[in-house]
């Protein structure tokens, strides 16, 4: 099944995985379209195949046009009677395709898995769990980093051990919220007002608000319980919003650090980088690199880079701090699998770094091809 390179070496086959059971599904399509387009396929075998909302794997259609962004409706991967499935044949890892009464035909053998995936079910260890058991290598974070970086709880634990500054917060867990609501309420009361009340593990904003008075709370609260039953609730912070793209090492090599970027939400009565400025208005400017002191540039990658680490990160990792008006950087978030169409900003922040998006793909998927398997 496999074919030949430029060099007349067989190509590594990736298999490309998008879609999934998370509610960014859609933003997990649009940023296959991208990938697609840009991977090199001269040099790459790729096979797309995408996850469908129920979570079935089915073979996808190799045009991007059917994963873009349209005006009038969002991409999603279709559920179909054919379904993909990897197993182990011979001790070659093969794609296999079943469909109902048939014999199951083999789609050959699979190099490497780019998981596109966000949120849960795909960017939170469970995946890449999946792939760990049938010892097949794919890009990005290993099981733990994935799921620490799903958590938001988790994630502020291991980066205060490590040094990081983490801004005030507390975690609220489904026992407390409806055996004490009140103790809660307590608690939240002594961060300060506003707060941001948020899912542990969700992403692009959702299920997330600022709550400015106590009154507010029960009904923000239940507005994040509908994605998740744990939540993390933070003291608001006064800062700009800097983020920092890092890249895993080749070989012993540190992470590398792109120059940081900005998001500024401008106008449109957006309190904060909701889901609406992020996907819907377009209300968010990206500047990169951002206009910050150089000492202020330096210790946001190098911060960023001890919060790769801390996690255990591999690959790619987006790591989003605040910067104070007094200087300070405090971290909010690492994001595991980040946006990452050709116009989000880790591939923006690595432009602006001198790597560009073709290039950054195939650097993820020769830092995948070569990692070991099983504990590392
Ligand atoms: N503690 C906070 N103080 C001020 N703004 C916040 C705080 N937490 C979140 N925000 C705002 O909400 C946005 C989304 O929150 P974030 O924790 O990054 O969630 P997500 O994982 O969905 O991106 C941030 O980009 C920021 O604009
Ligand atoms: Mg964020």
């Amino acid at each position: 099944m496999t074919t030949e390179s430029r060099a007349g070496q067989p190509k590594p086959r990736v298999a490309v995985l998008f879609g999934g059971r998370s509610s960014e599904h859609a933003v997990s399509c649009v940023t296959a379209a991208g990938v697609l387009s840009a991977i090199d396929k001269d040099k790459y075998d790729v096979i797309p195949i995408g996850i469908a909302k129920t979570g079935q794997w089915v073979l996808a259609s190799g045009d991007t046009n059917e994963w873009s962004l349209s005006a009038s409706s969002l991409p999603e991967v279709a559920p179909s009677t054919q379904t993909v499935a990897l197993a182990e044949i011979g001790g070659e890892h093969q794609l296999i395709v079943a469909s109902p009464n048939q014999v199951p035909q083999e789609l050959g053998t699979v190099d490497v898995v780019f998981p596109l995936l966000h949120g849960p079910f795909g960017e939170d260890g469970t995946i890449q769990g999946l792939l760990e058991l049938s010892d097949t290598r794919y890009v990005g974070a290993g099981v733990l980093a994935s799921a620490v970086g799903m958590d938001k709880h988790f994630m502020k634990v291991i980066f205060e051990s490590a040094g990081l500054h983490v801004g005030p917060y507390i975690a609220v867990t489904d026992r407390q919220w409806l055996g004490d609501a009140e103790t809660v309420r307590k608690r939240v009361d002594q961060l300060g007002f506003p707060v941001f009340v948020k899912p542990a593990r969700a992403g692009s904003s959702m299920g997330i608000s600022k709550v400015d008075s106590l009154e507010g709370l029960d009904a923000a609260i239940e507005a994040a319980r509908e994605h998740d039953p744990k939540l993390v609730i933070e003291a608001g912070i006064t800062g700009r919003e800097i983020e920092c793209a890092v890249l895993e090492g080749r070989g012993t090599d540190a992470p590398r650090s792109s120059m940081p970027g900005e998001i500024s939400v401008a106008g449109g009565g957006h309190e904060f980088y909701d889901f609406n400025a992020k996907y819907v208005d377009d209300a968010a400017a990206l500047s990169c690199p951002a206009d910050l002191p150089e000492e202020a540039i330096a210790r946001v990658r190098e911060l960023a880079a001890v919060a790769f680490d801390a996690v255990g990160a591999e690959g790619l990792s987006r790591v989003d701090f605040f910067y104070t008006p007094e200087g300070e950087l405090i971290i909010n978030e690492i994001n595991t699998m980040p946006g990452f169409t050709p116009k989000s900003m880790y591939p923006q922040m690595w432009k602006a770094s001198g790597l560009e998006y073709a290039e950054l793909i195939d650097e993820l998927i020769h830092l995948a091809l070569h990692r070991k398997m099983g504990l590392r």
